[in-house]
């Protein structure tokens, strides 16, 4: 994808899913202190137990969730690893596990390398990119074992209500699956939109584990810094998988994350702020050139935006664009079949760049259309 721009001088990419910000100073003012102090050592499996003690006061402050900070929390490198471990801990071969499709690229290959198989449930647009119950109970098995939920949602940038929330919850009760609910992008949400942790709907705390990150948040994508949240039998399953992958995670990234749990949090305020400025330009913008249509999502910091009246494949288009436009978007298709039709767009770049990227995109559009 990126070699399509080989060739084209100030390509601007809109594919990352980062922040474009730097983590707030007290986040790398504390790792280097932990440094200076020689905290560089290996550090506890689950984590420093200050920082599980702060992540368990969060989970009450922010969802009533009591969890125990020495049993029932685990660290790990990014979110991302926290999706692995579930899979290895919980997926035997031949298990199925529900994705969502369109859905974040790790889901599929994390349970695939479980000897598991993914079964992609499609969550349409005319849906409002949201999980559809009788879809999920069509593809559901006598081998299904997981359920995974996204919301805040990437690539669609939907966010679920309490109500679609508690349809999966039921189902989930009634099948006896376990639910992995990603929530990385918890505390980015627009508008009337509120963030619904799925754990703290009424049964779910024994069956889900939440996963979360400060890479979104507190923009620490480097420092991999992801957590889950269980039940203690699930965790200490998953714990046993990251002692013998990673035996912990980074020490000094971990007192940054404390201090970004701990410290001010007017910092996520502005981001939050500064990428619905942004969501809101990108929204009308695109909504202006011919071919592209797409709905005001609530959350995260993605468009996804329908371009079939293009007529071609998104890659064909995500090419199309990288080369004439000089804009790098991520094709739909890379999220799953049912994302085909659309483009993944990130607005976590600066506003500048944003409208500079808008006005090439259509200008590229236009000719696009007279061909
Ligand atoms: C839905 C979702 N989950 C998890 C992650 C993992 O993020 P990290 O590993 O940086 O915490 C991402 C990153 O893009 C994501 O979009």
């Amino acid at each position: 994808m990126f070699s399509q721009t080989k060739g084209v001088t100030n390509a601007i990419s809109l594919a990352l899913g980062e922040p474009d910000f730097s983590p707030p100073p007290h986040v790398s003012q504390a790792v280097k202190e932990a440094i200076d102090k020689g905290k560089t050592h290996y550090t506890p499996t689950t984590g420093i137990p200050e920082l599980l003690e702060a992540l368990a006061k969060k989970a009450k402050r922010d969802y009533g969730l009591s969890y125990d900070p020495e049993s029932e929390i685990l660290i790990t490198v990014g979110g991302t690893h926290a999706i692995s471990l579930a899979m290895e801990a919980f997926v035997n071969p031949g298990d199925e596990v529900l994705i969502p499709d369109p859905g974040f690229v790790c889901y599929g290959p994390s349970v695939s390398i479980a000897a598991g198989t993914p079964i992609p449930t499609p969550m349409l647009q005319k849906n409002g990119f949201t999980i559809d119950c009788e879809t999920v109970i069509s593809h559901i098995t006598g081998r299904s074992r997981m359920v995974v939920v996204n919301s805040p949602n990437n690539p669609t940038g939907s966010t679920f209500t309490h109500g679609d929330l508690t349809a999966v919850a039921k189902i989930a009760k009634e099948r006896d699956l376990i639910v992995i609910s990603d929530e990385v992008y918890e505390k980015i949400t627009y508008d009337d939109a509120r963030h619904y942790c799925m754990a703290a709907l009424p049964g779910m705390r024994e069956r889900t584990i939440v996963i979360g990150s400060f890479s979104k948040t507190y923009a620490m994508t480097g420092f991999r810094i992801g957590y889950a949240y269980g039940p203690r039998e699930l965790i200490a399953s998953m714990t046993l998988a990251h002692q013998f992958s990673v035996a912990c995670v980074d020490g000094p990234a971990q007192y940054g994350a404390l201090a970004a749990l701990t410290g001010p949090q007017d910092c996520v305020k502005m981001m939050v702020s500064e990428f619905d400025r942004r969501r809101r330009l990108v929204f009308s913008r695109l909504n202006e050139i011919e071919g592209f249509r797409c709905g005001l999502p609530k959350g995260a910091f993605y468009l996804f935006p329908n371009i079939r009246d293009f007529g071609v494949p998104s890659e064909e288009l995500a090419g199309y664009l990288a080369k004439n436009a000089g804009v790098v978007l991520v094709p739909g298709s890379a999220f799953g079949q049912h994302g085909e039709g659309h483009l993944r767009l990130s607005y976590a770049t600066a506003y500048d760049k944003l409208e500079e990227a808008m006005n090439r995109i259509e200008k590229a559009a236009r000719t696009l259309r007279k061909t």
